[in-house]
């Protein structure tokens, strides 16, 4: 195996790489390019040295004079992202409450209390100068009755080509599904588009593809919703001369804003910052009226560099070291029917579960504005339809969206299984500390979709299942 990426850019040299490194056709295209990358590793588009800057800017701990709190989960984007390398997964697991109204039947997020998402931390108590703050760390609300639900840092290797699929794709795969495990397909708003990619709009549908329960549509998206979430910055951009407003208001510890100058300690925006852009002066981190930018796009540098990264960092490389008794029983027990790909899908399926960028993948830029694309007509193996499934009592009752219904809360994307091998936790909330373990979890009762797949994995001999477990961490 060689280390790192050996012929950067071309697309053409890395398809011969692909098809003369292996023997049989099947495992050439599983394998293919992405076993030239270390895990960590860039894909080609990007230097390694401008890959170290927007990886840094992922690194960067962050201080209440940035813009920090007034509650956080963590300082840095790799604090919880660390497993491996930076941008794996992570042992941090986030907490989340809810409600069910209307006679159990419609999902409450309770924004008003400050959920769904509880973060762990607060600033405390501090001296802004003028006033003594004291912010409150959240609590469950007593009104919640969903309590406490785990959800564990995933890993965002290979997530620039994810954001490459187009849904079309996607919706050829969930329609050639099997109908008794077809998944759902959630669509949502964008808030927050890649002003360089001609299909996403602010306010455009497209396919969610991102988070456990596919809430996310977009990459910029994420990014700057982590960073106001899980860190408390607050951000304000500009796409196609529209100043985007989503993410420029602190987060309020059980729905309670904090006074004046105690949301943190960031340097405030100038007094017409509200009027030009529509965000409050506290925005930690702008780039200000829409009308003053060339084009009138920009992204905010740190949400921008960390939508790089993350669409940079290279799928995790595949173990030499599978079973081929294990990739059939992959296929013949129906794990491929949700963990799609062409390699072992059946049918149709298999076939439209062919993932591969475009010719001209959209691109993106990073804080210097330098627009960089990912590999055009590059194969990739996530082994996932990023659908939703009703997993039954596996499924965790936290809605993506108010007014959900008790089933839409029972569904959760399936997982990706690249790059599986390097995680130490799996399932949503970790409760899963091995391979083996996880398949069982997927018996869900007699709502779960994952309970046939489950049930025939305990049937098999000791041997197969060994077996399919050397396979799944093979990906
Ligand atoms: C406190 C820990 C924590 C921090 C800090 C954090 N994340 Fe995450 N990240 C998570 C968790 C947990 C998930 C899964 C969230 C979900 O599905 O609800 C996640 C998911 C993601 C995903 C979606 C991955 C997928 O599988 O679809 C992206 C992209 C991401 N994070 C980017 C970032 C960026 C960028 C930052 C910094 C601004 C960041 N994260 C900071 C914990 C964290
Ligand atoms: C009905 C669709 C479906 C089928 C069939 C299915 N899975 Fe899954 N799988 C999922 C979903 C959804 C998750 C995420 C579960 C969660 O959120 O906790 C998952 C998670 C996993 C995980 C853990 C991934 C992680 O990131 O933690 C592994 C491993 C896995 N599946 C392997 C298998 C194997 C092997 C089979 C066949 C025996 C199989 N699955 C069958 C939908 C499915």
């Amino acid at each position: 195996m060689q280390r790192g990426w050996s012929y950067p850019g071309s697309t053409i040299v890395l398809a011969a790489v692909a098809a003369a490194g292996c023997s049989g056709a099947a495992s050439a295209e599983r394998t293919g390019a992405v076993s030239e990358a270390l895990v960590g590793d860039a894909l080609p588009g990007i230097t390694s040295t401008d890959f170290v800057t927007v990886r840094t800017n992922f690194e960067a701990a962050e201080s209440i004079d940035d813009g920090l709190g007034p509650i956080f989960n963590e300082r840095a984007c790799a604090n919880c992202h660390s497993n491996g390398t930076t941008g794996g997964a992570g042992q941090n697991i986030e907490r989340r409450f809810g409600r069910f109204d209307n006679n159990g039947q419609s999902f409450n997020p309770l924004a008003n209390e400050g959920g769904s998402l509880r973060q762990l931390f607060s600033l405390g108590t501090f001296n802004d100068g003028a006033t003594l703050c004291t912010v409150p760390v959240e609590k469950e609300p007593a009104d919640a009755t969903v309590h406490n639900v785990g959800r564990l840092t995933t890993p965002l290797f290979g997530l620039g080509l994810v954001e490459a699929i187009p849904d079309t794709l996607l919706v050829n795969i969930v329609n050639a599904e099997p109908a008794a495990t077809r998944g759902v397909l959630n669509t949502s708003a964008i808030l927050l588009a890649n002003p360089d990619d001609a299909s996403e709009a602010l306010g455009g549908s497209r396919v969610n593809r991102f988070g456990w329960k596919a809430a996310v549509p977009v990459l910029t998206q994420f990014a700057a919703d982590a960073y106001v979430n899980e860190m408390g910055i607050t951000t304000q951009h500009c796409v196609r001369g529209t100043s985007v407003t989503a993410f420029c208001v602190e987060s309020a510890p059980n729905g309670i804003p904090q006074p004046p100058g105690c949301d943190d300690l960031a340097t405030a925006q100038p007094t017409n910052f509200p009027a030009q852009t529509g965000c409050p002066t506290n925005t930690d981190d702008a780039v200000g009226a829409c009308s003053g930018i060339a084009g009138g796009s920009k992204i905010q540098d740190d949400v921008a560099n960390f939508a790089t990264f993350v669409t940079f960092l290279a799928p995790p490389p595949t173990d030499p070291n599978t079973s081929a008794n294990g990739r059939a029983l992959f296929a013949s027990l129906g794990c491929a029917n949700c963990h799609v790909d062409n390699t072992v899908s059946p049918g149709a399926l298999g076939a439209a579960a062919t993932f591969v960028t475009p010719a001209t993948p959209a691109g993106i830029r990073a804080a210097d504005g330098v627009l960089r694309r990912v590999p055009g007509n590059f194969r990739f193996h996530p082994f996932s339809d990023f659908a939703v499934h009703d997993m039954g009592t596996l499924g965790d009752s936290i809605g993506n969206n108010a007014g959900d219904s008790p089933a839409a809360t029972r569904r959760m994307r399936t997982a990706p299984l690249w790059g599986i091998r390097f995680r130490n936790l799996l399932m949503h909330d970790g409760r899963a500390g091995d391979v083996a373990t996880a398949i069982k979890d997927h018996d869900g009762g007699s709502d779960g979709q994952g309970t046939a797949a489950a049930a025939a994995f305990g049937a098999l001999s000791p041997s197969n299942q060994a077996d399919l477990v050397t396979y799944v961490r093979s990906l």
